[in-house]
């Protein structure tokens, strides 16, 4: 009987970490089991669910007493990962798998059913990701993961069914192929987006603001009366913003893998995401939490929009908290195991209503609220988070006549062509993926030149609405931005002038 070593992993964050599950047999006279090595309780039931798998699965083992050992030990191990490497391991140091060593050449991870069935596991991205770090000739996990882990290249995939199929496996590598990816198929199959803005009637200025708002990825305020579209509008961006690239893809889908929320047959995910999460999300829902942190609503959004409706509705905590991952596009959090980052790339969409009844400034139906009270709750939104969102909105009520008219002539798609247009001339000027919001004060100064003309109208602008420093560079990321939309070198008057108007009635907000 000898001693075995399975490679096996561990999530931490976002990250798969290597573990080896090392197994050891002695003879006794009743069947047991001890699991070491910092196991949580869905591991150390790990011993119910391989004994009863491997019986179920036509393997005699008799009466034998096994130790099975986690390391490193000071890795706290979670989930379900070690059913498959455990059971491969016992039936190895028995001596009823002889594979001349050829467990060692892989990463093997999976969960068992009692009947000896592979369950699904999440993390199935990262997992291959580390695999091909550790230079393994392969990974064996649950088949309905295969497909999932395929799609990081370099690294051979095996698809397994039930524990007999990974036993034979590694008696006869060539009784199994490695799975192919279909990347190209994934991104196919994406449908049309859940909302047009072929459908959208009227509110111009507001689709202008949004093309803008995807075209140099601006965080963008939208404020308006109930029901005239706040929601609606902010769902359609997500249809112009440019296709995910693999590599982004890969990222998202990393993200969701980990955090158990990929759906069932879905292998890669290559729409941009759009989460919107109520206002009465707490810190830990946003951030990410756990002992082990799993991302929060900000790295779920990440590559897509972070839409927060009812801005002013949120706790004050949760708002400031939102200031550094918009900063820098990620968000880092403590914990006894040491710091985990998770990326947050979003595009931060925000909406509310000019007031706490939501009429003020409407045409015909009259505000009820004192000026006390819309002081407090436009006051709930603090001025550095207002700092971070380039573009501020006014959005007014459709009146009937519009609403009558047809609606816009323009679709997505065909909004979403100029964006890319104007986001492939940012990555030329950046030499990287980096959009016109992310410029740097020393960025601004060589790209944004104006000529006198413009500096001009800058300075009267300045005066006129009492423009703080940073306010100013931002309405000069926004001109940068629509001078790209119109293909132009050189910011002009007219991209100025638009951009100043995109700032909208601040003092309103
Ligand atoms: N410009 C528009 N074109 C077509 N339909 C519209 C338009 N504006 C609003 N609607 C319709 O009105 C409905 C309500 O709009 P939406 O929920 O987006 O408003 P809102 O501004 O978010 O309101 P609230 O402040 O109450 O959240 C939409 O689902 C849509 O059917
Ligand atoms: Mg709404
Ligand atoms: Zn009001």
């Amino acid at each position: 009987m000898a001693l075995s070593r399975i490679h096996c992993v561990s999530l931490l964050g976002l990250e798969a970490l290597p573990v080896e599950v090392e197994v050891d047999v002695c003879n006794s006279e009743k069947l047991g089991m001890i699991i070491v090595g910092l196991a949580d309780t869905a591991v150390r039931e790990s011993k119910e669910r391989v004994l009863a798998a491997i019986k179920n699965s036509g393997f005699q083992i008799g009466s034998i007493f096994s130790t099975v050992n986690l390391a490193p030990g000071n890795l706290k191990k979670e989930g379900v990962f070690y059913d498959l490497p455990i059971a491969i391991g016992l039936l190895h140091s028995l001596g009823l798998l002889k594979d001349e060593g050829r467990h060692s050449d892989y990463l093997i991870v999976g969960e068992l059913a009692l009947s000896g069935q592979l369950r699904s596991i999440s993390g199935a991205l990262a997992i291959a990701m580390m695999a091909r770090a550790k230079g393994k000739k392969g990974l064996l996990l649950p088949a309905v993961n295969a497909k999932e882990a395929a799609m990081v290249t370099g690294i051979d995939v095996f698809a397994i069914h039930h524990l007999q199929e990974a036993v034979d496996f590694l008696k006869d590598p060539s009784s199994l192929a490695a799975v192919k990816a279909e990347v190209s198929s994934s991104f196919s199959q994406q449908g049309p987006p859940e909302i047009d803005f072929i459908d959208i009637k009227g509110q111009e200025h507001v689709k202008r603001a949004l093309e803008v708002a995807a075209a140099g990825s601006h965080n963008i305020i939208l404020s308006g009366p109930p029901g005239c579209g706040k929601t609606m509008m902010a769902k359609a961006l997500v249809g112009i913003m440019p296709e995910l690239t693999l590599e982004e893809a890969l990222e998202v889908t990393r993200i969701y893998s980990i955090s158990g929320l990929l759906k069932e047959g879905q292998n890669l995910i290559t729409k941009r995401p759009f989460r919107s999460p109520h206002h009465t999300v707490s810190y830990a829902g946003l951030v990410g939490g756990g002992a082990v942190p799993k991302p929060g609503e900000i790295s779920l959004a990440h590559q897509g929009i972070l839409f927060l409706d009812e801005l002013p509705e949120f706790s004050r905590p949760v708002l400031e908290m939102l200031r550094q991952p918009l900063e820098d596009g990620k968000i880092s959090i403590s914990r006894s195991q040491g710091r985990f980052t998770f990326p947050t790339t979003i595009l931060c969409v925000a909406a509310m209503n000019p007031c706490p009844c939501g009429f003020r400034g409407h045409p015909y139906k009259p505000c009820k609220d004192s000026e006390r009270q819309i002081e407090k709750y436009i006051g709930k939104i603090s001025g550095p988070l207002l700092d971070r969102i380039d573009m501020h909105i006014a959005v007014s009520a459709l009146n009937h006549c519009e609403m009558e008219k047809n609606s816009s002539k323009e679709s997505s798609e065909q909004i979403r062509k100029r964006v890319k247009e104007a986001r492939h001339l940012q990555h030329y000027r950046f030499g990287k993926a980096k959009a016109n919001s992310q410029l740097t004060s020393a960025e601004i100064r060589r790209y944004c030149l104006l000529d006198a003309a413009s500096q001009e109208l800058m300075q009267m602008a300045a005066k006129a609405m009492d423009l703080s420093a940073r306010a100013w560079d931002r309405i000069l990321r926004v001109a940068r931005t629509i001078a790209d939309l119109a293909g132009a070198s050189q910011i002009d008057q007219v991209h100025l002038l638009e951009a100043i108007n995109f700032r909208g009635p601040i003092s309103s907000l």
